[in-house]
């Protein structure tokens, strides 16, 4: 029977209070928020759970041992007595090892990673007389070693490449966010299920997909695999059951309020119909295609949610000024009485809107300094 042992979540970083509550609403134990992460203990089952609900993670990491490390020596022997490799990790599956950090002598991660691979195919050669191969796109076994302080965390990724990507959005348009941060932004934006929806500026869609979906309670890891799906102590039967209760959770024939973006770029507007078609959800999202100035918004006030271009990825400044000023008046003329939630890297442009911000959250989007900021439109 496998006891609770310690994870971590890597969050992006402005959204580690709301992926905590997530986390915690999902069953965990919590232990300590820190920039980007949220550790906490888990049983399997609320680990399974996780993958299949959690939505605001890029990857979660299970702790397997401490230890002390301050040089090559250390680290070598470190791996070969950390773990149990004759039980976990036999010569017929592959694997990858990934780096965070860095200790007084290793200081470059290719040769850190190095040393952990070797340390760990030389005691697969002495146990088994072969070794594993090296995946670095599909492993069946990833290792996650982290340096800090001349100490070694050595964990299990269980995804090989990161969360946020649902599978749903094979179509990109220029810049979009990924979708762990649409949906921690939206859960900030503490949008109730019954107000109208409209991204304005929709991209391929990231807003309105994540919305949806998180209404109608689809679990976004429930078409996935996963790396612990490899592990020895991977238990069919509670997986099977996390999956069960991850479906009895959907809610197809919930009635939903207005949803709609719009998109001036033609292809782009194509990339969200697309995705939207792939993810199921054409009934309840309604893509116009066009400069927002052409379209009325739902008689009834909702939430305007929207990440405009702001100059450092997409556009250039001076252009991006009376696109803000227009959207400023747009917004003052048609959405009286709406919220609106822009997500802004650029706060020279966002004062362009002309209206006062009521509230801000700095958010880290793509190593972009941003404020998730809401108006209240009169
Ligand atoms: C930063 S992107 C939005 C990305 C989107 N959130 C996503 O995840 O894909 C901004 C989008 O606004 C669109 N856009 C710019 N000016 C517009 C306008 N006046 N009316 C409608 N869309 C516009 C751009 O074509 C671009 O796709």
């Amino acid at each position: 029977m496998v006891k609770n042992f310690n994870v971590m979540a890597a969050l992006p970083h402005g959204l580690e209070e709301v992926g905590a509550i997530e986390l915690k609403d999902l069953g965990v134990q919590l232990l300590k928020i820190s920039r980007g992460r949220v550790f906490f203990k888990a049983d399997l089952a609320c680990f399974y759970r996780l993958h299949l609900q959690a939505r605001l993670p890029f990857r979660f990491l299970r702790e397997i041992c401490q230890f002390p490390c301050n040089g090559k020596e250390s680290l070598y022997h470190g791996i070969q007595n950390a773990f149990d490799w004759e039980t976990w990790l036999d010569p017929s599956k592959s694997f990858r090892v990934d780096i965070s950090g860095i200790s007084s002598e290793l200081t470059h991660t290719h040769f850190t990673a190095l040393t952990v691979k070797n340390a760990v195919v030389d005691l697969q050669r002495s146990i088994w007389g072969k070794r594993s191969n090296i995946s670095l796109s599909s492993p069946d076994f990833c290792l996650h070693l982290h340096l800090a302080s001349e100490n070694a965390t050595l964990s299990l990724d269980s995804s090989s490449t990161s969360l946020h990507r649902r599978g749903y959005r094979p179509a990109m348009g220029i810049a979009p966010l990924k979708e762990n941060i649409a949906s921690g932004l939206i859960k900030i934006s503490e949008w109730d299920v019954s107000l109208n929806l409209v991204d304005p500026l929709c991209g391929s869609g990231t807003f309105l997909l994540e919305a949806v979906s998180m209404a109608k309670g689809m679990a976004p890891g429930i078409a996935r695999k996963f790396l612990f799906e490899n592990w020895p102590d991977f238990d069919l039967h509670i997986w099977l059951e996390e999956i069960k209760n991850a479906k009895s959770l959907l809610k197809l024939n919930m009635k939903l309020p207005k949803i709609i973006g719009f998109e001036e770029n033609i292809e782009i507007s194509r990339n969200a119909k697309e995705n939207i078609l792939f993810a199921g959800l054409d009934k309840e999202i309604e893509i116009k295609v066009g400069h927002f100035r052409e379209f009325k918004l739902p008689s009834e006030p909702g939430i305007i949610i929207c990440n405009p271009p702001y100059g450092k990825r997409l556009g250039n400044e001076n252009d991006l000024e009376s696109l803000y000023k227009e959207f400023g008046t747009y917004l003052k003329t048609n959405a009286s009485g709406w919220s609106l939630w822009m997500l802004n890297g650029n706060p020279k442009l966002s004062s362009f809107l002309g209206m006062k911000c009521s509230k801000r959250f700095p958010i880290s989007n793509g190593g972009i300094d941003c404020r998730w900021m809401n108006y209240k439109i009169h």
